[in-house]
């Protein structure tokens, strides 16, 4: 009987040294670093280097790469045409996937296919551009489904802020701008996830980078895997306040729904970024004294822990974070894409570093081999 593992459950496919995710300590290293210790003293730019170059950057080099990031964080007109086609009442995620083809067929247009594939640097230099210009593109998916406006990006502002900036047109204040940032930290990274392993795949045939990001947002949007922040705060608005906790919570288990935000495929003993984005979800609430969103997202997690033994993973805090900053809930899944494009990319530039096509096998349970009707076969 052929061992089949279904959902590919434990199994070890290749080798990365980009990020270790550890059950067993509950830890998560970013090229050797604990995300915790990255979150609570990197800017985001940082730790995008940190994950395409192996070492965090000097000054010097922190300085080149916001430099490049500024040359490119502006909406493109020709990619902001291409997002006026997409209906505002398409997922968002749609939006962005069109926006980063968009991109991809600016840039590669004038490339062989076979170049497409792109050198190391060709792909670092895309990286690097996907990086800066999707905050412009997350932002404006906000704006226009809300009628307003793209707004332009701030050389003053670094990456944080200035993607406060774009969506809102407001002086982003330090505490939201640090919470941002480390929420960004936390979801750029970890291994061989549903979607960084899309990518992975996409990279193997000899693909180009955009495509295989592209794919990679398709597996994302799935609310198995990124899209489950958007879905923790529909369960948050079902239940209204910490009072109806239990009663929600005995008709959603009778119903055998999941309960977004919760589980994991690989932690089973509680998501290791949790505690950072919650202590950065408890800054946002007295920030905004809010009070009320704690209390209720205790209550939920304290009575499904209780009951079934399944802990939160990072979309839990994640997802009341982002609505007290201002996010739609729609616009939480594009953040989420703004962030993991950084490690998707340096699984895609490792994967072409040291390529083996993935293709792996099947155990047939169709009919037996069986004759077409009307089949005459040659004498
Ligand atoms: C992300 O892989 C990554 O690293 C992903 C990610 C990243 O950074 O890239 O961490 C981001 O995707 C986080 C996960 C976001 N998804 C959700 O919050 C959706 C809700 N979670 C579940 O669907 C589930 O926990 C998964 C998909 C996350 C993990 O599922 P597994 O490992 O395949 O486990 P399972 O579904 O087989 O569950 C085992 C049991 C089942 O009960 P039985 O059928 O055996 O009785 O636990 C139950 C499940 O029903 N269970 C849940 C549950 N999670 C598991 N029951 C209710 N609600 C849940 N959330």
């Amino acid at each position: 009987m052929t061992d089949i593992k279904k959902g590919l459950v434990g199994v070890v496919v290749d080798e990365t040294a980009v990020s270790k995710v550890d059950p067993e300590t509950n830890s998560l290293l970013y090229r050797g670093y604990p995300v915790q210790e990255l979150a609570a003293t990197q800017p985001f730019e940082a730790v995008a280097h940190l994950l395409w170059h192996g070492e965090l950057p000097t000054d010097d080099e922190l300085a080149t790469l916001r430099a490049e990031e500024r040359r490119h964080r502006a909406l493109a007109p020709e990619v902001k045409a291409v997002i006026d086609l997409v209906p505002t009442a398409a997922h968002p995620m749609d939006e962005v996937r069109t926006a980063v083809s968009a991109l991809g067929a600016a840039e590669l247009g004038g490339l062989s296919a076979v170049a497409s594939g792109g050198t190391a640097e060709q792909n670092l230099d895309r990286s690097l551009r996907l990086f800066a210009a999707l905050p412009a593109i997350v932002a404006y998916g906000q704006r226009r489904r809300r009628g307003l406006e793209a707004i332009p990006p701030r050389d003053d502002l670094d990456y944080a802020a200035n993607l406060l900036w774009m969506t809102f047109g407001e002086e982003p204040h330090p505490v939201v701008v640090d919470a941002f940032n480390r929420s960004m930290i936390l979801y750029a990274e970890h291994s061989f996830n549903a979607s960084t392993f899309t990518a992975r795949v996409v990279t193997s045939t000899l693909s180009d980078l955009y495509s295989a990001v592209t794919a990679a947002i398709g597996a994302l949007k799935g609310p198995l895997h990124g899209g489950a922040n958007e879905a923790v705060l529909d369960i948050f608005d079902e239940i209204g306040e910490a009072s109806n906790v239990v009663p929600w919570l005995d008709d959603a288990l009778a119903q055998k729904r999941k309960i977004m935000g919760f589980g994991h495929r690989v932690y089973k003993r509680g998501d290791s970024r949790v505690p950072t984005m919650r202590a950065a979800l408890e800054s946002l609430v007295a920030h905004y004294d809010r009070p009320e969103v704690l209390e209720l997202y205790t209550a939920l997690e304290t009575e499904f822990v209780n009951r079934k033994g399944i802990y939160p993973n990072l979309d839990y805090p994640s997802g009341p974070a982002y609505s007290l900053i201002g996010f739609d809930t729609l616009t939480f899944t594009p953040l989420f894409v703004a962030a993991r494009v950084t490690g998707w990319t340096a699984h895609i530039m490792e994967q072409a570093a040291s390529n083996a096509l993935i293709r792996p096998l099947s155990a047939y349970t169709g009919p037996a081999q069986r004759r077409v009707p009307g089949y005459e076969p040659d004498e």
